[in-house]
């Protein structure tokens, strides 16, 4: 798979065609899932996949305002809750969401909306709870597109994707600080394919109503990611949209060269005080690049 071409087609799709993705291509996902990227590598995580039969069970557990968008199957990843699960879960099902796009399936985050209702209800063992939930299948191009009302976070311009739902947040307004001199000249990221691939790649990421509630700061050779609040997001899909843009940054950039180390989701202060972070924004990861 290319992850700079997977992850600039992606889209979520919330119309499907009644046909569901053939054995062969979910036992292909399910092998994937055994050996994609992880973040956390030592949380015990598990991907199953449900049919339409499973939707009304999950009335009122999953999807915007309990809408569960209507596909032929759905991947749920369980996880053991410890520290970063959902990070950890955002990043795993980012990874496998890319491979399916490679694969030419359509997929689309669905939050869930009440965890310990669908924990119950799909009789999900006790130390584990569901984590993240996709939508897979085809797309219905004939079906009239649901449209979303997508609210811009702040002011910034966003970047409008031809036959795309969902504009994307430029480059230049994502990296709110940097040392290499690209904000005054963006012509210098054209000597630094591996990190302008994965920073389009980043901004391309899927996140709750297309908030893109992040930004980038760049010091001293670190990539640092800085959440800000969001009125919108609750605290469970915020956690899964940094696991998905670090899942997009990472698979670009390590792709080629495989020379760039990992994330880490615990920046030293002294890193932390090097630079300015802007009011209501939070360091929550770093990675060298
Ligand atoms: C954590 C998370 C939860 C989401 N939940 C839903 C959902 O319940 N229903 C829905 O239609 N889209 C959902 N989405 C998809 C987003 O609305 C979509 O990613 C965003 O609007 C950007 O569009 P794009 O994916 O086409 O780039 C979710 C996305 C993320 C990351």
């Amino acid at each position: 798979m290319n992850y700079y071409q997977s992850a600039t087609k992606r889209k979520s799709t919330r119309q499907f065609k009644d046909k569901e993705v053939s054995a062969s291509v979910i036992s292909e996902i399910k092998e994937y899932f055994g050996k994609c990227k992880r973040l956390v590598p030592d949380i015990n995580v598990e991907m199953s996949v449900l049919d339409m039969k499973s939707a009304p069970v999950l009335t009122g557990c999953a999807g915007y305002e309990d809408y569960l968008i209507e596909a032929p199957q759905y991947i749920l990843i369980t996880s053991e809750k410890s520290e970063y699960y959902l990070e950890n879960a955002g990043f795993i099902g980012e990874d496998l969401i890319l491979k399916l796009t490679d694969m030419g399936i359509a997929t689309c985050w669905v939050t869930i909306s009440d965890e310990a209702k669908m924990k119950e209800r799909l009789r999900i063992a006790s130390d584990m709870v569901p984590a993240g939930f996709i939508a897979i299948g085809y797309e219905d191009s004939v079906k009239s597109i649901k449209r979303l009302d997508i609210v811009n976070q702040s002011n910034v311009t966003l970047k409008k994707r031809s036959s795309y739902e969902a504009p994307k947040l430029f480059i230049d307004d994502a990296i709110i600080a940097e040392d290499m001199g690209i904000k005054g000249e963006p012509s210098t990221l054209d000597h630094y394919t591996d990190l302008y691939q994965a920073l389009v790649a980043a901004c391309c990421s899927p996140s709750f109503l297309n908030r893109q509630p992040y930004r980038f700061i760049i010091n001293d050779g670190l990539f640092m990611l800085v959440e800000f609040k969001d009125d919108e997001t609750d605290e469970n899909d915020a956690h899964l949209n940094l696991g998905i843009l670090m899942l997009n940054f990472y698979g670009v950039l390590s792709e080629r060269s495989g020379v760039y180390g990992k994330w880490s989701l615990d920046v030293p202060e002294s890193e932390k005080a090097k630079v300015t972070v802007p009011e209501g924004g939070k360091i929550v990861a770093g990675i060298k690049i």
